[in-house]
């Protein structure tokens, strides 16, 4: 996703829901002049992300912040890009999210959301749903020791909308220019949306 950004050479871009700054980081590498908000409304993860030997590489370019995605704390056209990976399936006010992003972007600025999804292909996708869904949440939540974690990636997986369905959300909230990015035959998606001028 930080490769698939398309940037003036000093721009500035807000990742939300942005944990422990991963997205950054990786914009950061692959954007060498240009600087990163990271909003998260989780308190623990942004310790947690500023406590990260290679966050420290980019603390001069990287402002983590406390915020909802919901009712950002930030000035309106203010960002070149936003980024969210793995985040708005978690939101379940999709259209106040889609609307502040909106609100946020200087005009023409992009939005790339990545999120997980089930390959296109019949039986690659008959495959995978018989890892995600019986293999994944038990040897994910032992190793993540929880007895919920990875059984709520598979429950809010199948709840999100399908891709065409949440493209027609992100043109209802005003975005055109409109594509969808498939990574790994379909296992993730990157939809990206265009601020019209
Ligand atoms: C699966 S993590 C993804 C973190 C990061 N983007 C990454 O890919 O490494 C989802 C994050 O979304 C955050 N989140 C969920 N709802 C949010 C909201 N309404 N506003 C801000 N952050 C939110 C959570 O706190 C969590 O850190």
């Amino acid at each position: 996703m930080a490769q698939c950004l398309r940037l003036p050479t000093e721009a500035l871009v807000l990742d939300m829901a942005t944990g422990t700054g991963e997205v950054a980081i990786e914009i950061c590498k692959h954007h060498p002049r240009v600087g990163v908000v990271g909003v998260d409304f989780s308190p623990k993860m942004l310790r947690f992300g500023r406590r990260k030997g290679k966050f420290k590489r980019f603390d001069s370019r990287i402002h983590l912040s406390l915020g909802d995605g919901r009712h950002l704390p930030l000035k309106s056209a203010s960002f070149d890009a936003a980024t969210i990976a793995f985040g708005i399936r978690n939101i379940e006010e999709r259209d106040q999210a889609l609307a502040e992003f909106y609100r946020v972007l200087k005009p023409k600025g992009q939005l790339l959301i990545m999120e997980f999804d089930i390959p296109d292909d019949p039986l690659l996708g008959t495959i995978y749903k018989l890892y995600f869904d019986y293999l994944l949440p038990p040897l994910g939540n032992l190793l993540s020791r929880t007895n919920y974690a990875y059984s709520y990636l598979a429950t809010s997986v199948h709840g999100f909308p399908s891709a065409p369905e949440f493209l027609q959300e992100m043109g209802k909230a005003g975005f055109t220019s409109l594509r969808i990015k498939k990574l790994t035959y379909g296992v993730a998606k990157i939809f990206r949306g265009i601020k019209s001028a």
